[in-house]
């Protein structure tokens, strides 16, 4: 079995080193199941906690930081993770994503979501060719229109796909808290399987009209920014964890943001992204044992709302 040098130091600095024998499935070595939810449209499991690609997968494919990031989503798919979502918006990700993809052995099935994001139907038929040849797939798990861009001449060349097979799932996206009006009128007048926007701990507009939408009609949500790209990180550096942490197995405040996120019964999965193995570790723990519950939410948000 072989380890790679950086993984090895990183397991033995972090106390790990005989988990060393287990190839990196510490999931299973510790006998562990990750958390998943159904998605509505097919009752598929999906695992609560997905991978997202914007910026921190966007390096060159000779770039000296690919292996790293190959360690990263070896660690990704190794703790049981099944959902990357990329966009051509997203600079060389989906090329870095394709690279990566057939060198790690994936225990759970991959589910590569990604977007389209141009005008007009021909440009859109284009770009997710170009995706499907940049992710080196011959099918997209689940492809999403990006920010709602031109979406009336989009969803059309969607549902073509996907009743051809070339797309399992179809959604929309949007994030920062933008549309949500627009993308509610959508939820309410459309089919979809999927819809995307941002919900954290210090963002919860989505849970005004958004989360009670998607679950009245069974449509999976992916939640984009849970860590409000980091910002949550600067906000609570240096604080220790409540006692309350500990009920729910939260060993970080990482842990905490995403099973705030997760735990919302509205919500499917969540995609944080990261571009270091030290953080997917931590992040993926939160896809594992119990998950807050209301009570338990409601006295995060006010410790929160006192930082
Ligand atoms: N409109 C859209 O469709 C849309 C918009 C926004 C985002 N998205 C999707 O959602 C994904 C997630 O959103 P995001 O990337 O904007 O923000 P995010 O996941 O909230 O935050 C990412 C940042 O958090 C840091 N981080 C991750 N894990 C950490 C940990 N355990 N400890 C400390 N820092 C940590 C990362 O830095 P390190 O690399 O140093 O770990 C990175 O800077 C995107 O990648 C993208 O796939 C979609």
């Amino acid at each position: 079995m072989h380890t790679d040098p950086s993984r090895r130091r990183f397991i033995a600095a972090a106390g790990l080193a005989p988990l060393l024998l287990y190839g990196g499935r510490w999931a299973e070595a510790l006998g562990r199941t990750p958390n998943t939810k159904p998605i509505p449209a097919s009752g598929e499991a999906l695992a609560i906690i997905g991978m997202g690609t914007s910026e921190t997968l966007d390096v060159a494919l000779d770039d000296p930081a690919l292996p790293e990031l190959g360690d990263v989503l070896r660690q990704f798919f190794a703790d049981g993770g099944q959902l990357i979502d990329s966009s051509p918006m997203y600079g060389n990700a989906e090329s870095v994503v394709g690279a990566l993809l057939p060198k790690v052995d994936t225990k759970t099935r991959p589910i590569i979501a990604t977007k389209v994001w141009t005008d007009g139907r021909e440009a859109g038929i284009e770009q997710m060719r170009t995706s499907l040849a940049r992710l080196g797939v011959e099918r997209i798990d689940l492809m999403q229109i990006h920010n709602l861009r031109d979406w009336r001449t989009h969803l059309p060349t969607l549902r073509e796909w996907k009743r051809e097979g070339r797309i399992r799932y179809l959604g929309i996206t949007t994030s920062h808290g933008r549309d949500h009006a627009a993308l509610a009128e959508i939820m309410r007048g459309e089919t979809l399987d999927f819809v995307q926007f941002s919900y954290s701990i210090a963002d919860r507009r989505a849970e005004t009209e958004l989360l009670p939408i998607a679950a009245d009609k069974g449509i999976a949500t992916l939640v984009n920014r849970p860590f409000e790209r980091g910002e949550l990180f600067r906000r609570t550096r240096g604080l220790a964890l409540p006692d309350w942490a500990a009920d729910i197995q939260c060993a970080s405040w990482g842990q905490v943001f995403l099973k705030y996120v997760v735990s919302h019964p509205a919500v499917t999965c969540t995609i944080p992204a990261t571009s270091k193995l030290t953080h997917m570790v931590d992040n993926m723990q939160a896809g594992f044992g119990p998950l807050p519950d209301a009570e338990l939410r409601t006295r995060m948000e006010s410790w929160f709302a006192a930082l």
